[in-house]
């Protein structure tokens, strides 16, 4: 991964499929003066993620396109990424699987957030299996994107207890909020 040098911000496209929540954190943080990245495009599989409003809140650029043909899609979103000189990408929620062809033209520049504790509990429904598991700690990772889902290099974890009241839905809003602050401190490490 290159190093930060001088004073420009890494123009970075964050790719999102939801609500938005790591989105936005990420699009606070860039605005931070030490900041390594500026955010200069959203992309989403779906026109309902509630994520794009983002886009004109902070007035930056935003594209939409459906991956029904993942090939079509991937190469719309290159020629974007192109144009506009992107070179780094955080996925934030985006529930689509990157193609290895796409995945190999930005090598070491896609990140994840990840809310487990990799490689524990890959894919969906996270919290749900921690709790039938019984486990005591759940967490967040954020991760190198590669072809092989949730599976490439490790940039920092958090974890998080798991009390005996906890539902999947009280606890991916304790994991989430940790997701914000790893996700910060992960860009930093990747970039200083
Ligand atoms: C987060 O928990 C992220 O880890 C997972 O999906 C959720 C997205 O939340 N992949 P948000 O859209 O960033 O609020």
């Amino acid at each position: 991964m290159v190093k930060l040098t001088g004073l420009k911000k890494i123009k970075t496209a964050v790719f999102i499929s939801g609500t938005g929540s790591n989105l936005k954190n990420l699009i606070q943080f860039s605005k931070i003066k030490n900041s390594p990245i500026s955010i200069d495009l959203i992309f989403s599989n779906t026109s309902k993620a509630k994520g794009l409003k983002f886009s004109n809140q902070f007035n930056i650029k935003k594209y939409v396109s459906s991956f029904k043909d993942s090939k079509i899609s991937e190469a719309k979103i290159l020629n974007l990424l192109n144009k506009d000189n992107i070179k780094f990408i955080c996925l934030a929620g985006f529930m689509k699987i990157l193609s290895k062809n796409f995945i190999k033209k930005f090598t070491g520049k896609i990140v994840n957030i990840h809310p487990s504790l990799l490689p524990k509990y890959r894919g969906l429904d996270t919290h749900t299996k921690a709790i039938q598991n019984k486990d005591k700690v759940a967490g967040c990772t954020v991760h190198f994107v590669i072809a092989k889902l949730d599976s490439g290099k490790i940039i920092l974890q958090k974890e998080v207890k798991i009390t005996e009241k906890d539902t999947p839905t009280s606890l991916a809003k304790k994991v989430l909020r940790q997701e914000h602050k790893l996700y910060r401190a992960a860009i930093k490490k990747i970039f200083t």
